[in-house]
């Protein structure tokens, strides 16, 4: 990991961001293994971590988030502790807005024309949650078989800056996470085509099911109805389209 380099030696003006979010610590590198790692350093509330490229880079559930140099936005967020379900989907409602277009895949997948377009990731540390989100921006193409297909907001024909994407998304993120919970999840339930009348393949209690989605509980976690009635709540790991 190299530290900060001068403004002139980086693509994106972190300059610029820290004059249209006052007060904020953003601290950018040019290169980091992971800015969830960079950020656990230092877990002042409202410190943003941003970095050109990510060697190591962490989507949920072990997989890997490639992170192509300048292509992406690759930030963690440290924030206060709220319970993390709704956190995640605060975090979706976040980047969706900042993107501003585009549907959310419970918990928060960001996806475009059906394609992933942002991932977001959580997690918590004592008292404090480090909330990492990437947005595919301008790649043309990705390596590897991934399972959702992934896309940028260049392939979607979006145009958008990196620097004005972060502004609106750190704006966003303080935004959602200050509603209650009831209002991040009423919020979510209106924005995702997800949260109910979509067929899908998901895991519950170790098993694999399938049905209907019929909501969110209060606590944030989606519920699916089985073709049988039985309706499970879905308490991790996302949901697949059938
Ligand atoms: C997922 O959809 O699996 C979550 C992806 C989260 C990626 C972001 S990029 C910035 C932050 N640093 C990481 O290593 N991961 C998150």
């Amino acid at each position: 990991m190299r530290p900060s380099l001068p403004k002139t030696a980086l693509l994106f003006d972190v300059e610029a961001v820290r004059a249209r979010l006052p007060g904020r610590r953003i601290d950018w590198f040019e290169s980091v293994d992971s800015t969830m790692i960079e950020a656990r350093r230092d877990m002042q509330t409202g410190r943003i971590v941003g970095a050109e490229e990510q060697t190591a880079g962490m989507g949920r559930h072990g997989r890997k988030w490639i992170s192509e140099p300048g292509a992406g936005l690759y930030i963690s967020m440290v924030l206060a502790a709220k319970p993390i379900p709704v956190v995640m989907l605060a975090l979706g409602l976040a980047a969706r807005h900042a993107i501003g277009c585009g549907d959310i895949r419970w918990p928060n997948d960001v996806l475009v024309n059906g394609k992933k377009c942002s991932g977001v990731l959580a997690q918590l540390e004592r008292d404090t949650i480090i909330a990492g989100i990437g947005i595919n921006v301008s790649q043309t193409a990705f390596p590897g078989d991934l399972e959702t297909p992934p896309t940028s907001l260049l392939i979607e024909g979006v145009r958008a800056s990196r620097e004005d994407l972060l502004v609106a998304l750190v704006e966003a993120v303080d935004r959602y996470c200050e509603l209650s919970a009831e209002e991040i999840v009423r919020g979510f339930a209106g924005a995702s085509s997800y949260a109910s009348g979509r067929r899908v393949r998901a895991e519950a209690a170790g098993k694999l099911v399938e049905g209907v989605t019929c909501g969110l509980d209060r606590a944030g976690f989606l519920q699916v109805r089985e073709d049988s009635g039985t309706v499970n709540t879905i308490l991790a790991g996302g949901v697949r389209p059938i």
